[in-house]
């Protein structure tokens, strides 16, 4: 499905991704993991044409879409739910979630459906949301892309509690319908409920890959790499 091959990629004089390697197979949920600074959001900008990759390679679906622009990678069946969330400030919710639709099984009624907050107000602008609001709001507008494989830079970041638990059900949800996931989070019990592989990241490089069991059997990797 995604594949990542090499990625090397930096922002000016600063070389911040050394080769990254990594793959999300159809169906399958990968968490990208690593501390703050370490390069996880720089990966995902790579491989989603946002910032240029220097070297490497970004495929998907055997496709080679390496420095293909943004648009061409969501045709390609990737979506995106940002660092930060980025809704369009000034469209209401309907808009937003509208705006970069595309035909598919998600349709504005089934994400209406799946957030009924955002039901309930799809009048509302993207900056009259609470925080949770705006990251459903982020999930919706990815869905209604309709991808392969969604990727969440910092799913629950900021979050109340329950709002939270709500972002983790409806991932298991997605999980259960096939949908294939890469999800950067700082929750490492909730994620280890959730996805099937991991793969570490330290200064631009991939320090650890295992499976979700050898993730719970490690106190190692926790605790070297993640600081938990
Ligand atoms: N726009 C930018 N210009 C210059 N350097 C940047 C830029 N964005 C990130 N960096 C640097 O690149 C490195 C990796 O940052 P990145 O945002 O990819 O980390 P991250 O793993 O997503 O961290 P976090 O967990 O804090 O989100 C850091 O050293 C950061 O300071
Ligand atoms: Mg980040």
């Amino acid at each position: 499905m995604l594949l990542v091959e090499g990625l090397q990629a930096g922002y000016g004089e600063s070389a911040v991704l050394h080769g990254i390697d990594l793959a999300v197979a159809p169906g399958e949920v990968v968490t990208l993991l690593g501390r703050n600074g370490m390069g996880k959001t720089t990966t995902i900008s790579t491989i989603f044409g946002l910032l240029p990759a220097r070297s490497g390679r970004v495929s998907v679906g055997g496709a080679d879409l390496t420095n293909a622009p943004p648009h061409r990678i969501a045709l390609a069946g990737l979506g995106l739910v940002p660092e930060g969330r980025q809704i369009f400030p000034t469209l209401d919710v309907r808009e937003n979630l509208i705006a970069t639709a595309r035909p598919g099984a998600w349709t504005l009624d089934r994400v209406l459906t799946l957030f009924p907050r955002l039901g309930e107000r799809t009048g509302h602008m993207g900056n009259q949301l609470s925080g949770g609001e705006q990251q459903m709001l982020a999930i919706g507008r990815a869905l209604m892309t309709n991808p392969r494989l969604i990727v969440l830079d910092e799913a629950t970041e900021g979050l109340a509690p329950l709002i939270r638990d709500e972002i983790w059900a409806c991932l298991a949800a997605l999980k259960a319908e096939g949908e294939a996931i890469l999800i950067v989070d700082k929750n490492i019990d909730a994620l280890t409920r959730l996805a099937d592989r991991h793969v570490v990241i330290e200064k631009g490089r991939v320090v650890w890959t295992g499976d979700n069991a050898e993730m719970v059997a490690s106190a190692e990797v926790k605790e070297r790499y993640l600081h938990v």
